[in-house]
């Protein structure tokens, strides 16, 4: 543990001593220093540096490591974003290193991670549900671990909450440490006291950790980390920390390798991967930077997410614009049509400048499909505010958006302010919102009758193993009937019925389009 950490650690026993008496009385926190007690701080999250992010090439699993899981299975759940469903792929890989197997049965698991997201409130209430559910598991099974990381390990609250009343957890650790999971297994497997580490303040960026990747053919890219945009509802800048890309020539290198061994599609991620590159001082290259070099990969499929509208710039159009293999599909969250609101929201453009925007997009790349995210219920947002917001879904004309209602997220700014809108009107807001996005995704879906489409076929359909489901460039989503063995291929399907989430066709070729 450094300085740092160690002052940090004093400081939040200290407030959590005075905040919670009840919870000290009981509890004596002594006992968790023998082993690693690292608690979360918000304020410290918040907090931006100038310091220097180092990039490390060296991760290796411990010598006295490497064998621990012999024998043993682990299981990891995934309740967050895209980011979370990549670095549950680095923790399976870390534990395969380990010796582990994996397994998707509960029961048959001796580890247990859940990868947790603190978005909205009905995201944790899930994983504390799940959290409860584990206890008679582990009470049957003393030798199972239950660890929780990700977004909600980062809150003080959750680990708070976790520490008094989910006793049979083993083990939380935070989004900065992953690399540590080896170290801070072996401590939760052979000591009895719960092992808490997270890190408030983001850490380095370890190149090197090993990966189990789930898609064999569709890849995540992680291109950055952390967000610095602090939009005022939202609670990611305070897990995930400061924005901090990788080295272009890392990312190159790693879309290389999945080109070469097979994959059809890849996703870039970051929170905001419109600022990649600005904090790269060495360098003036950003996101259009990065694609144009992306573009001349032997990959077929590229996409991006998420986008936040303020740098989205004229090269990165520019590049996109030139198609190939990066897909026609911009995912470009608005979050209100009012541009009060957008204010309190803090996402720093208003209503028209947004539209300017989008329409410049769609003007060069005139087949893309544009898509959302909205959250009604903002405090105090009125009913002519959310009118805005329907009034510019029809104006932008979006193919689909995803919906939801505002949660308030302990420690941001948003949540202190005074709320005078009921549930039961934002829940109605919700409802409205919904009825206007299926008819516009069911108006988009209808045109798309009679045209063939290029599919990555997926797998099989969740509802009918005999239907095969894949996706066009844009994002939409295709039924068909078609043999098994195209299931990582691209194809052709003819649309034969539009539905409002999905289109239903049939193949008229399984050959590959190149
Ligand atoms: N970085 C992405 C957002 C990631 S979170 C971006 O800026 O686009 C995905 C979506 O969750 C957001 O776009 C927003 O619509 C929604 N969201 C974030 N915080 C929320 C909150 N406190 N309540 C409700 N929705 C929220
Ligand atoms: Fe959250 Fe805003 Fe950052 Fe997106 S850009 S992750 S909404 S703070
Ligand atoms: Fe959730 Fe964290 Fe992603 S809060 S949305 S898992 S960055």
């Amino acid at each position: 543990m450094n300085e740092e950490q160690r002052k940090q650690q004093t400081k939040v026993m200290e407030e959590t001593s005075s905040a919670d008496k009840k919870s000290v009385k009981e509890k004596d926190y002594s006992q968790y220093f023998q082993t690693t007690f690292v608690p979360p701080d918000l304020k410290q999250a918040k907090k931006r540096g100038k310091e220097d992010i180092s990039v490390h090439y060296d991760f290796d699993i411990p010598e006295d490591m490497k064998g621990i899981g012999k024998g043993k299975k682990f299981l990891i759940r995934t309740y967050g974003c895209q980011m979370n469903e990549h670095d549950s792929e680095n923790m399976a890989g870390i534990l395969l290193s380990m010796g582990f197997e994996s397994t998707t049965l509960t029961e048959d698991a001796d580890v247990i991670l859940l990868n947790t997201c603190a978005i909205r409130e009905n995201a944790e209430n899930k994983v504390f549900g799940e959290i409860g559910n584990l206890k008679p598991m582990k009470r049957d099974n003393p030798g199972l671990i239950v660890g929780v990381c990700g977004c909600m390990s980062q809150e003080e609250s959750v680990v708070n909450k976790i520490l008094q009343k989910h006793q049979h957890v083993d083990l939380i650790f935070g989004t900065h440490n992953i690399h540590r999971l080896p170290e801070l297994l072996k401590n939760a497997i052979f000591n009895k006291e719960m092992v808490v580490e997270v890190w408030s303040k983001e850490g380095d960026i370890i190149e090197n950790m090993p990966r189990a990747r789930k898609g064999k053919f569709q890849g995540w890219v992680n291109i950055m980390y952390g967000c610095d945009k602090f939009c005022t509802y939202c609670i990611v800048p305070y897990t995930r920390g400061k924005e901090r890309s990788r080295r272009p020539e890392d990312i190159i290198e790693e879309v290389r390798h999945l080109a070469r061994n097979g994959y059809k599609e890849i996703t870039l991620l970051g929170q905001n991967v419109n600022a990649y590159g600005k904090d790269l001082e060495d360098m003036d290259y950003g996101l259009g930077d990065l694609m144009d070099e992306i573009r001349k990969i032997d990959i077929p499929r590229v996409r991006f997410t998420t986008s936040h509208p303020r740098d989205f710039d004229d090269h990165l159009i520019e590049v996109l614009a030139k198609g190939g293999n990066l897909v026609e599909h911009i995912h470009l969250p608005v979050q209100s049509g009012n541009s009060d609101v957008l204010k309190l929201m803090a996402r720093k453009y208003t209503r028209d400048h947004y539209v300017t925007l989008a329409k410049k997009i769609k003007k060069a790349i005139p087949h893309a499909s544009f898509t959302t995210d909205i959250i009604v219920g903002f405090p105090n947002e009125t009913e002519e505010q959310f009118q805005d917001t329907l009034s510019l879904m029809e104006e932008m004309d979006y193919d689909s958006a995803y919906t939801y209602i505002y949660s308030p997220r302990e420690g941001t700014p948003a949540a202190k302010m005074v709320d005078n809108v009921p549930m039961e009107v934002k829940k109605d807001r919700l409802q409205r919102l919904n009825a206007l996005v299926n008819e516009m995704s069911a108006r988009k879906n209808k045109a798309y009758e009679g045209t063939v489409v290029e599919v990555l076929v997926e797998g099989e359909s969740k509802k009918n193993p005999d239907v095969l489901m894949g996706r066009t460039r844009t994002n939409r989503l295709v039924n068909f009937r078609g043999p098994k063995s195209a299931i990582g291929e691209l194809i052709h399907v003819k649309i034969t019925e539009a539905k409002t989430w999905s289109l239903n066709g049939e193949v008229t070729e399984i050959v590959e389009v190149k």
